[in-house]
């Protein structure tokens, strides 16, 4: 799934000379084997992944340092690869998160896609070095490099909380750089949390982001037995701080589709990912689509808000035999299908 170089790696390639003089810190768009690309020209990476997914392939691959979290651990590092994911904020924060544990002159590395915003990369370095230079520029990708300026203060992850009120469920949302739907309630998931009505028994939240949908049933169903999943690691420490400064309990953990999750539910509700990457495309909503079955109790139901456009309702329809449409707008539906 990871297996063919990216453009960015390929560019990189050019200048393993450079990138392999330290064992570098890599974060940000890991999307190919470039930890294995920079072990086979000198010290092996180590590497910090908030992507549940590559976390698990890395790390069966060939036993890499690899560590997937929030934020990475206390541990210091002779110099940093950063490879510039999609929002600008995250790389705000993966800078702030990781470059505390580099001394100063170590140097900092930041590549990506020219479409996928690295030309950021000397804005985004200013506050911390003197002077960025862009080292290489191929296959429509760039790299920049820097040396830290100053010892950077340690990471305090609160800074970095922003939150919003839902008023109608009187709840506090609290979101971190790069989770979906941070400044504001997506209109998906408002018709979603509008249209659904008793809920009771074992909840999945399928795809949980700042964990608005399982913190709004929680609250209105207090007996709730619900289980938050996410891919993301900001995603997931996001629906722990909004379930937290709610006073509400669930169970949050990674999970890559359905694969982490266990036994059956009454309720798999969801606003399903259908975005596709720089490089991957996501296959997670047709498999949920067709797995949901499987992992609903008899009379259970999958609850689901996409785009109108989306080819869901036959999906829906091959794996359960029917598929009601609850509420339609011009952008919006949501489908119900009973187990
Ligand atoms: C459209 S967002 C919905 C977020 C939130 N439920 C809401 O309504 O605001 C979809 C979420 O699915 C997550 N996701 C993407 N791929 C996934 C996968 N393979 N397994 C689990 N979650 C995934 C994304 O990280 C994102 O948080």
């Amino acid at each position: 799934m990871f297996e063919a170089l990216t453009p960015v790696s390929e560019m990189l390639a050019r200048n393993l000379d450079t990138l392999s003089r330290q064992p570098l810190l890599v974060c940000g768009l890991l999307e190919d084997d470039l930890p294995g690309m920079l072990a086979g020209a000198g010290p092996a990476p180590r590497v910090f992944t908030t992507d549940f997914r590559y976390f698990q392939w890395l790390k069966h691959k060939n036993g890499a340092d690899v560590e997937f979290g929030a934020q990475p651990r206390t541990e210091t590092a002779a110099g940093l690869l950063l490879l510039m994911p999609k929002a600008k904020a995250e790389a705000d924060y993966l800078l702030a998160a990781c470059l505390p544990l580099l001394a100063p002159g170590a140097p900092i590395f930041i590549a990506g896609d020219n479409k996928g915003g690295v030309k950021a990369a000397p804005k985004l370095l200013a506050p911390y070095c003197k002077q960025v230079n862009k080292l290489d520029s191929a296959r429509r990708a760039s790299l920049y490099q820097a040396d830290l300026a100053s010892p950077v203060p340690a990471f305090t992850p609160a800074d970095w909380i922003s939150r919003y009120p839902l008023t109608e469920e009187q709840l506090q949302v609290c979101a971190l750089p790069g989770v979906f739907s941070a400044a504001h309630l997506d209109s998906g998931s408002k018709l979603l949390l509008g249209t659904l009505t008793e809920l009771e028994g074992r909840v999945l939240d399928f795809g949980c982001g700042a964990g608005v949908i399982g913190a709004s049933l929680l609250k209105r169903h207090p007996g709730l037995e619900l289980e938050l999943i996410d891919i993301n690691a900001l995603a997931l420490e996001a629906s722990r701080l909004t379930l937290a400064e709610n006073r509400l309990h669930a169970k949050v953990y990674a999970s890559d589709g359905l694969a982490q999750v266990t036994g059956k539910f009454d309720h798999i509700v969801t606003n399903p990912p259908f975005h596709a990457g720089l490089k991957t495309f996501y296959h997670t909503t047709e498999s949920l689509l067709t797995q949901a079955a499987d992992y609903l109790l008899p009379g259970g139901s999958l609850i689901l808000v996409a785009n109108a456009f989306l080819p869901y309702p036959e999906l829906i329809e091959r794996s359960f035999g029917h598929c009601d449409t609850l509420a339609a707008t011009g952008k919006f539906k949501i489908y119900r299908a009973t187990r």
